[in-house]
C-alpha cells in the first residue's frame, strides 16, 4: 500500500454536493469514507443512517451518524470505486445526489446535506402510523394482522366506507399468508384464516378504519408523527446489505450455518436459497411441488448437527431436507388421511433431532403436533393439546426442541408457553406475566430456557423450565411488536420489528435495550446470529428482497 500521495482534490460540478479527498497521512487512514449530515432546520444531525453503494454492486454499507452528524465508513469495508449515498432520517429527503469516490488509500470525504420531505406520508412506517392515528388501543392493535403482507400505508390510503372494509377483511382472509399485492396467492377452496374476522365487533372496525382513511377527507386530518431518531448507544453499528437477484424473494427465515453460509427461506415461492456473503452471490435451489394447486412458499428454515438444511414447505403440506453436499432435496408428505386444502406445515424442530432421532413438525389446521422419523418416513400424530389453565386448545406458532428434544410451543392464540415432554407425550403450561401476549417464535439456549417475542405485549420473554417462572422485558418503542428473539450466550438478546424498521438488543443483565435504525424499510421476521461473529445479527428484509447484516460496535 502506498501511504505517501500527493494532495488530490476531486470537485464534481454540481451545486448540492461536494466530494474532496482529504491530504494523506504517514499512515493508512481508518476511513475510506467520512463525512457529516446536516440540513437548515436542524444544522449536524445525529441518529441518520447514511448508505453506500458503489456502482454496479449488490451490497450496500450503512452506518449511522453521531452527536456531531458525523459518520465513519471503515477502510475496511469500503474498496475502491465510485458510490451513491443516501441518507435515511424520517421528515428528510436527500438535497442533492451525493457521490463519492474512494481511491488511492485516502479518506474520502462527502458532505450529505438533507431538507425537509415533502412526501411525509410514504415515509412513514407502520408503527408511526399507528402512533399517528386516532383510535383505541384494542383497534390499533388488530391491526397488527394486517401489516405482514403489506404495510398500513395502503389501508389510510384507501376510501373504503365500513362496509367497503367488511368486505376488504373478507377478501385479506382469503389470502396465503406469504401473498404480497405483487405476488398474491389465494388459499384453496374455501379456507379462510381468521385474521380479524372474528372480532366481535366488526362493523365498529370498519366505522373506525373508515375514519382513519382518506374516504371522508382528501387528506388525513390527524397530526403525522414519526419516531425520533435513535441516538448515542443506536448510532454506534454497521449495517451491509445484500441485494437478492429478483424483487419478489421473501426472506423469510435467514440463517447461517456453522461455515458462515447464508441460507433463506422464500414465503412466496417454491425455492431455498443460498448466499455467499463475501461475494453476495446468490443461489436458489427449486423445492419440488406436491399438491399442485395449493399455495406455494416454505416458512420455517432449520438446520440440524449434520449440517442439513430443513424447510416447512406450508400449504404443500410438506417438509423438505436439503443435503448441501449433494444439492438435493428429500421431502416428506404428511399422510393422505390428515391431509386437508388447510393443511399448513410451516414449522418444524430438528435442534433436538439428535437424541430419539425424531423431527417435530406442526400443522397449522386444527394446530396438530407430529413427529416424524426421517429414517422411516414415519410421521406420528400426537394431536391438539388442551390448555387447562384456559380451557382452550393450545394455538402454538413456533415450535422449538431443547437438548432432549422435548418441544416448546409458543401459544399464538392467547398468552402461553407450553412445555411437550417428548417421553411422556404429557404437555406443562407456564403463563407469561401479560395475558394475551401472542408469544409468536423464539430459540432455545444452551441452558433449555426458551427465549421468545411477545408479539402482542411488545416485549421479549424467557421461559426457566429450571424454576417454572416467566420474565418479560418490554420494549420501549411503541408497536414494536417483536416477532422472533434469540439469545446470543454472550448476555445479549435479539429481537426485529415489522412495523419499526428496529431491531432491539437486551442487554440481560441490565435489562436495557439498545436498538437500531435500519437504513431502509424492513419487513423483519427471523432473526439469527453469525456462529461466527460474537453479537451480530442477520435479519431478511420481507418485503424489501434483501438480506442485512447488523453488527454492533460496542
Ligand atoms: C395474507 C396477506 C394479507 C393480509 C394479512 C392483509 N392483506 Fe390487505 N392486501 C393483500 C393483497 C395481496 C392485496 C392486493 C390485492 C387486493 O387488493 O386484494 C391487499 C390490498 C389491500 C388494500 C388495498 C386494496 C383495496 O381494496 O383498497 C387494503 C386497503 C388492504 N389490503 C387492507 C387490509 C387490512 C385492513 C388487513 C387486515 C385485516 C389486511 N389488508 C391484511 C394481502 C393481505
Amino acid at each position: 500500500m502506498q501511504y505517501r500521495t500527493p494532495f488530490h482534490g476531486l470537485v464534481l460540478s454540481s451545486a448540492l454536493f461536494t466530494v474532496l479527498i482529504s491530504p494523506s497521512f504517514a499512515q493508512a487512514p481508518k476511513d475510506a469514507l467520512s463525512g457529516q449530515v446536516s440540513s437548515s432546520e436542524e444544522g449536524a444531525m445525529e441518529g441518520v443512517v447514511v448508505s453506500a453503494k458503489k456502482d454496479g454492486s449488490t451490497i450496500t454499507v450503512s452506518v449511522v451518524t453521531d452527536a456531531k452528524g458525523q459518520f465513519h465508513f471503515p477502510a475496511s469495508r469500503l474498496e475502491n470505486g465510485r458510490y451513491t449515498l443516501s441518507a435515511r432520517a424520517a421528515g428528510y429527503d436527500l438535497d442533492g445526489a451525493p457521490a463519492a469516490v474512494i481511491a488511492g488509500g485516502k479518506t474520502a470525504n462527502a458532505a450529505v446535506r438533507l431538507k425537509k420531505t415533502q412526501n411525509l406520508p410514504d415515509q412513514m412506517n407502520n408503527a408511526e402510523w399507528l402512533i399517528s392515528m386516532p383510535g383505541t388501543e384494542a383497534h390499533k392493535k388488530l391491526m397488527l394482522n394486517c401489516i405482514s403482507c403489506h404495510m398500513m400505508t395502503r389501508i389510510v390510503k384507501s376510501t373504503h366506507d365500513t362496509d367497503g372494509f367488511l368486505a376488504v377483511f373478507e377478501r385479506m382472509s382469503g389470502y396465503y399468508p406469504g401473498s404480497t399485492p405483487e405476488l398474491p396467492q389465494r388459499l384453496k377452496g374455501d379456507v379462510k384464516r381468521a385474521n380479524i374476522r372474528g372480532t366481535s365487533d366488526i362493523r365498529l372496525v370498519g366505522d373506525w378504519l373508515s375514519s382513519v382513511n382518506l374516504s371522508k377527507q382528501k387528506t388525513w386530518n390527524y397530526p403525522l408523527k414519526v419516531l425520533p431518531r435513535l441516538k448515542g448507544a443506536s448510532t454506534r453499528v454497521i449495517y451491509t446489505e445484500y441485494d437478492l437477484p429478483r424483487a419478489l424473494i421473501q426472506p423469510h427465515d435467514v440463517v447461517l450455518d456453522k461455515d458462515g453460509i447464508v441460507w433463506y427461506s422464500d414465503f412466496g415461492q417454491m425455492f431455498l436459497g443460498r448466499m455467499d456473503p463475501k461475494t453476495g452471490k446468490v443461489t436458489e435451489f427449486p423445492i419440488p411441488v406436491t399438491k399442485q394447486d395449493s399455495p406455494r412458499g416454505t416458512l420455517d428454515l432449520e438446520i440440524d448437527r449434520e449440517g442439513k438444511i430443513w424447510v416447512g414447505v406450508m400449504y404443500q403440506a410438506s417438509v423438505a431436507r436439503f443435503d448441501p453436499k449433494t444439492e438435493k432435496f428429500r421431502i416428506w408428505s404428511i399422510p393422505k388421511e390428515w391431509d386437508s386444502d388447510a393443511a399448513q406445515l410451516g414449522h418444524l424442530a430438528v435442534d433436538g433431532s439428535h437424541v430419539d432421532g425424531k423431527v417435530w413438525i406442526k400443522n397449522s389446521d386444527g394446530s396438530r403436533i407430529y413427529r416424524l422419523d426421517p429414517a422411516t418416513g414415519a410421521f406420528e400424530d400426537l394431536g391438539a393439546f388442551m390448555n387447562p389453565m384456559s380451557g382452550n386448545r393450545i394455538g402454538s406458532y413456533g415450535i422449538h426442541s431443547d437438548s432432549k428434544n422435548n418441544l416448546y410451543l409458543l401459544d399464538y392464540s392467547a398468552g402461553y408457553i407450553g412445555k411437550l415432554d417428548a417421553k411422556t407425550k404429557k404437555l406443562t403450561v407456564y403463563a407469561t406475566p401479560s395475558p394475551n401476549s401472542r408469544p409468536r417464535r423464539g430459540r432455545v439456549d444452551a441452558q433449555d430456557r426458551i427465549w421468545f417475542a411477545e408479539y402482542y405485549a411488545n416485549a421479549v420473554g424467557m421461559l426457566d423450565p429450571a424454576t417454572g417462572l416467566i420474565k418479560e422485558w418490554k420494549l420501549s418503542t411503541p408497536w414494536s411488536a417483536p416477532y422472533d428473539a434469540v439469545y446470543d450466550n454472550n448476555g445479549y438478546v435479539w429481537t426485529g420489528s415489522m412495523l419499526t424498521d428496529r431491531v432491539a438488543r437486551l442487554d440481560v443483565k441490565s435489562g436495557t435495550y439498545v436498538e437500531y435504525p435500519l437504513p431502509r424499510s424492513t419487513n423483519i421476521r427471523r432473526v439469527a446470529l453469525d456462529p461466527n461473529a460474537p453479537s451480530t445479527l442477520w435479519i431478511g428484509n420481507n418485503h424489501g428482497a434483501s438480506i442485512v447484516k447488523v453488527e454492533p460496535l460496542d
